[in-house]
């Protein structure tokens, strides 16, 4: 039986992914190489260092560590100036009456997410007092898809990993629900998501109940 939600942010709840794409687009121009939003499709669900780490290879280019801390928070510093100005109307279309059905139903909500900005765009889009929990880049080692941020969030709400639907629109995302034992729902295409117990294109039109019914019916 499913207990609890628990959501990916970006990609599933808002579209960062712009955001993220202009700032990395920003730091490889400076570098004097092209980086294309198919290049931009490898840095989903992964860390902020490890983006970088993509990034240089992608450009062929190395720098020192010192280097790369300061790419990254220059990266960062132009990511914030656009999810600062971020509203509730940039929440994913079909998310407000699906987190609406969520708790309507009695479920659990969690955040699981890699990025560090958790806290800025939850408040921005004001969702900051909606979850249950919130797990996010600040507060976990292991990036997806170890199953470490997931686990942390079963935890602190107190199921069963088994108890568990996640939502993720990264394969690692879907590699690290499945490694922590729990049901999968991928947000997306199915040629990246294949992995999913099941696979949806987005949330218009769809409630939770059927969510996990179209679930566990595929498992
Ligand atoms: C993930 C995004 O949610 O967070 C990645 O999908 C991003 O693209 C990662 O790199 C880390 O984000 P932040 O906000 O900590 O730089
Ligand atoms: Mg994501």
């Amino acid at each position: 039986m499913i207990k609890a939600i628990l959501f990916d942010l970006d990609g599933v709840i808002v579209d960062t992914a712009k955001y993220h794409y202009i700032a990395w687009k920003a730091l490889a121009e400076e570098m004097g190489f092209e980086f294309t939003l198919a290049h931009n499709e490898r840095l989903k669900g992964v860390s902020r260092m490890t983006s970088l780490e993509i990034l240089l290879e992608i450009g062929g280019v190395s720098k020192t560590d010192e280097e790369k801390k300061e790419l990254a928070e220059r990266k960062n510093e132009h990511y914030r100036t656009f999810i600062t100005k971020m509203k509730p109307d940039e929440i994913l279309p079909g998310m407000p009456e699906f987190l609406k059905g969520v708790k309507k139903a009695g479920l659990k909500a969690a955040i699981g997410s890699a990025s560090k900005n958790t806290p800025t765009i939850l408040k921005q889009i004001e969702l900051d007092t909606f979850f249950d929990a919130v797990v996010d880049g600040n507060k976990i080692a292991k990036a997806k898809p170890d199953p470490e941020v997931f686990l942390t969030g079963a935890s602190e709400l107190n199921v069963k990993p088994e108890e568990c639907m996640v939502l993720e629109d990264a394969a690692s995302g879907i590699e690290a629900a499945l490694n922590g034992g729990m049901y999968s729902v991928g947000v997306g295409s199915p040629d990246v998501l294949g992995k999913a117990h099941c696979v949806i294109a987005g949330f218009e039109g769809v409630s939770v109940e059927s969510l996990i019914a179209k679930c566990m019916q595929k498992r």
